[in-house]
C-alpha cells in the first residue's frame, strides 16, 4: 500500500426532504447571501429551487440566481456566474443540480474568491487556487460525485477543450441528497450516471499497484452494489431504495475511498472528456464508448488484475486468468449494453468519426503527444488514437 492522505470535510445529510435543510447548513457556515446556481429548468419544473429558496429565506439568508446551467457545463457561464457573485456579495454558492452545476458553482467559488482575476487563469494553472467561497450542494442526480469531489470540470467553448481543475477547496462543505429527487431524471441521464460511477471506481481499481485489500473490497462492492441497483432503478426508476444506493455508491466512488494506497488511472476519462469536449456528449456515454476498447488494449499488462476483476465483481468462476479477464470485459460491456449505453464511438449521437478526427483528439488529449496519460498502461498519442479506433 502506498502511503496517502485523505481529506473528506463534506457534511452529508441523507434521505428524504434532505433539501429542507440548506437553510440551518447555509447558517452553519454564517452564510448571508447565497448563490443558487441551477440548469436548464428541470429544478424549476419539479419546485426543488422554490423549496431550496424558501428555507434559505426562511432563516433570513437572501438569495441570488444563476440558472442555464448546461451539461458539459461552459466556462463563459461560470465567468458571468463570477462577476454576479462578487456584485452581489455572495458569501456562498450552493448548487442545485447535478455535476455540471457542482463544477459551476465551483468555479464561482474560485475565482470570486479573488476578484480581478481571470476564470480561465485557475484552470491554465496561471495562476493558484488559494481561497475558493464555501459550496453547498442539493444533488439531483447519481452520476459525477462532484458533490465530495476535489475537482471541477468545464468545457471552453472557444476551444472545445474540456478539463478539470482540482483543489480540496472546492471540495463542498456540505451536500443534501434526497434519492426521490432522481424519479425525474430522464431514463439516459440515470444510466449515464450509473456508468460514470463505475468508472469513478474502475479508474482507481485498475492500477500498478496491487495489495489494498481494503481499498479493493471497497471497489468492488461499490461495483456490485451499483451494477444490482442499476439494474433495479433502470426497471424502475421510483425504486427508493435501488436510488439510495445508486446515490450513495456515487459519492462514495469519486471520494477517493475506492482507491487509497494507490494511482489513479483516469486515463478514459481524458479519452471521453475529449469526446465531450467537442461533440457535446454526455459524460457517462462517452466513458462506456471507450472503456472495453482501452480495456482490450491494456489488460495484458496485468492479466491476474482482470481476472479477479471478473470473479469478484461478475461473479465469473474460470480459473484460467486469460479467459476469466477477457470475459470480465465481455460482462462489462453487457450490461452497458443492457442499460443501453454505447459501447462504440459509433453507437453515440455523434456516430463513427473520421481517422483525422480521432488523430486530433488524441493529440488534444496528449497535448501535442507530450503527455503520457493513465498509470496502468501509459498512453502516448498512438495508444489513444488505436484506442478510438
Ligand atoms: O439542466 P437540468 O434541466 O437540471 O437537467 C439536467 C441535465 O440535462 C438533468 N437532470 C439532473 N437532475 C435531474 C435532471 N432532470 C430531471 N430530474 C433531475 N433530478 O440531467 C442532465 C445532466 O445533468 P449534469 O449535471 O450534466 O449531470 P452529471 O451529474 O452527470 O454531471 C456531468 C458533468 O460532471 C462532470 C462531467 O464531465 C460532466 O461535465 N464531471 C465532474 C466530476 C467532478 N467534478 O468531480 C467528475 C466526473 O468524472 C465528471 O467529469
Ligand atoms: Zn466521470
Amino acid at each position: 500500500m502506498h502511503s496517502f492522505e485523505q481529506y473528506m470535510p463534506t457534511k452529508i445529510v441523507f434521505g428524504k426532504e434532505a433539501e429542507l435543510k440548506a437553510g440551518t447548513l447555509a447558517k452553519e457556515w454564517q452564510a448571508k447571501k447565497v448563490l443558487l446556481v441551477y440548469g436548464g429548468g428541470s429544478v424549476v419544473r419539479s419546485g426543488l429551487l422554490g423549496r431550496v429558496e424558501a428555507v434559505l429565506k426562511a432563516e433570513g439568508i437572501e438569495v441570488e440566481e444563476l440558472g442555464g446551467v448546461k451539461p458539459n457545463p461552459r466556462m463563459s457561464l461560470a465567468k458571468e456566474g463570477v462577476k454576479k457573485a462578487i456584485n452581489s456579495g455572495a458569501d456562498l454558492v450552493m448548487a442545485v443540480g447535478g455535476g455540471s452545476c457542482i463544477d459551476t458553482a465551483k468555479a464561482i467559488a474560485i475565482a470570486a474568491a479573488k476578484p480581478g482575476t481571470d476564470l480561465e487563469e485557475f484552470w491554465s494553472g496561471k495562476v493558484p487556487i488559494e481561497k475558493a467561497l464555501p459550496v453547498g450542494v442539493v444533488l439531483t442526480i447519481a452520476a459525477a460525485g462532484s458533490e465530495m469531489s476535489d475537482s471541477a470540470v468545464l468545457t471552453n467553448e472557444e476551444t472545445g477543450k474540456k478539463a478539470g481543475a482540482h483543489s480540496d477547496l472546492v471540495r463542498p462543505k456540505f451536500a443534501m441528497m434526497n434519492p426521490e429527487l432522481m424519479y425525474t431524471l430522464p431514463k439516459y441521464q440515470l444510466t449515464c450516471g450509473i456508468v460514470d460511477i463505475m468508472m469513478h471506481t474502475m479508474e482507481r481499481y485498475f492500477t500498478p499497484v496491487d495489495g489494498n485489500e481494503l481499498t479493493d473490497e471497497i471497489a468492488e462492492g461499490v461495483l456490485r452494489t451499483v451494477i444490482r441497483n442499476g439494474l433495479k432503478a433502470y426497471e424502475d426508476q421510483q425504486n427508493y431504495d435501488a436510488l439510495s444506493e445508486i446515490m450513495w455508491c456515487g459519492s462514495i466512488s469519486h471520494n477517493n475511498m475506492t482507491g487509497l494506497g494507490r494511482p489513479k488511472d483516469f486515463a478514459c476519462h481524458k479519452l471521453g472528456h475529449e469526446i465531450g469536449g467537442m461533440f457535446d456528449e454526455a459524460h457517462g456515454a462517452t466513458l462506456s464508448a471507450v472503456w472495453g476498447s482501452w480495456a482490450r488494449y491494456v489488460y495484458q499488462i496485468d492479466i491476474p488484475r482482470f481476472a479477479h476483476f471478473g470473479r469478484k465483481v461478475w461473479g465469473i468462476e474460470e480459473v484460467d486468468d486469460i479467459k476469466a479477464a477477457l470475459a470480465a470485459i465481455e460482462e462489462t460491456e453487457k450490461f452497458f449494453e443492457r442499460i443501453e449505453m454505447p459501447v462504440c464511438i459509433g453507437q453515440m449521437k455523434t456516430g463513427v468519426l473520421e481517422d483525422d478526427v480521432l488523430m486530433q483528439m488524441a493529440d488534444s488529449a496528449t497535448k501535442g503527444d507530450t503527455v503520457e496519460l493513465g498509470s496502468f498502461k501509459k498512453l502516448k498519442k498512438q495508444d489513444m488514437y488505436e484506442i478510438y479506433k
